[in-house]
């Protein structure tokens, strides 16, 4: 198992988000998590990422424990329903960002993401003119070239239209796939999710009782 979720709860104040969440992720596996708005999808990865601390549950990352471990040392990438960039980077400026260090740079990696992102000769365009799904794109490139164990992506592709959001949704799952990244993805459109995921898990399967399905 890449993930492992066990009776993970999470609570504000009174109110139970997430309760006795259980899921496990397998080795290179892809999931789409399908679930109305407010139900709790962003609280889940926030807190498997560790920017949300749980009330109580445990979660494993290939094997090992990992609530106490903070969430810059979990090895986990995040991708956002904006696009998180720097504004004053250009492209190239905000993929090494994935780079703590420049001695530990290999622009052989970084060129070849950028040719299977489709961002080959875009390395110095400012991020203010690129296309939502180009900034997208930048975002992705940037997450697996810290070699991630595990990408959550949260409705990264909701603001793309339709036929971009499940072209994009197809590259990356092969993207993914190229590179045995598991990943958790959360989305609203189940033929988006269909086509990225090896598994479908609608929000009233993992909570039973909870809001109710789209
Ligand atoms: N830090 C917080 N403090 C208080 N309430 C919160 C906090 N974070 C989330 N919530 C509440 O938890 C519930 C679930 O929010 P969450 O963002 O996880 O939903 P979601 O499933 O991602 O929805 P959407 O599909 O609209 O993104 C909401 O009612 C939200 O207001
Ligand atoms: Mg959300």
């Amino acid at each position: 198992m890449s993930l492992i979720v066990e009776n993970l709860s999470v609570s504000f104040g009174n109110q139970e988000i997430l309760r006795d969440i259980n899921l496990n992720l397998e080795q290179s596996e892809i999931i789409a998590i399908l679930g109305p708005s407010g139900c709790g999808k962003t609280t889940l990865l926030r807190t498997i990422s560790g920017l949300q601390e749980p009330n109580f549950g445990k979660i494993s990352l290939q094997g090992e424990p990992i609530e106490h471990v903070t969430c810059e040392q979990r090895g986990i990438g995040m991708l956002f329903q904006k696009p998180v960039l720097f504004p004053f980077k250009d492209v190239l400026g905000n993929i090494l960002f994935a780079y703590q260090r420049k001695e530990e740079r290999n622009m052989d990696d970084v060129y070849s993401i950028l040719k299977e992102m489709g961002l080959r000769g875009k390395e110095h365009q400012a991020i203010e003119t690129l296309s939502g799904g180009e900034a997208q794109r930048v975002v992705l490139a940037r997450a697996l070239l810290t070699n991630p164990k595990l990408l959550l992506l949260d409705e990264p592709l909701s603001a793309l239209d339709v036929d971009l959001r499940r072209k994009i949704a197809q590259e990356m799952r092969s993207t993914l796939k190229a590179r045995g990244i598991p990943a958790i993805h959360v989305t609203h459109d189940p033929v988006e999710a269909s086509i990225i995921g090896d598994r479908v898990i609608h929000w009233n399967e993992l909570q039973p009782g909870g809001v109710d399905e789209e």
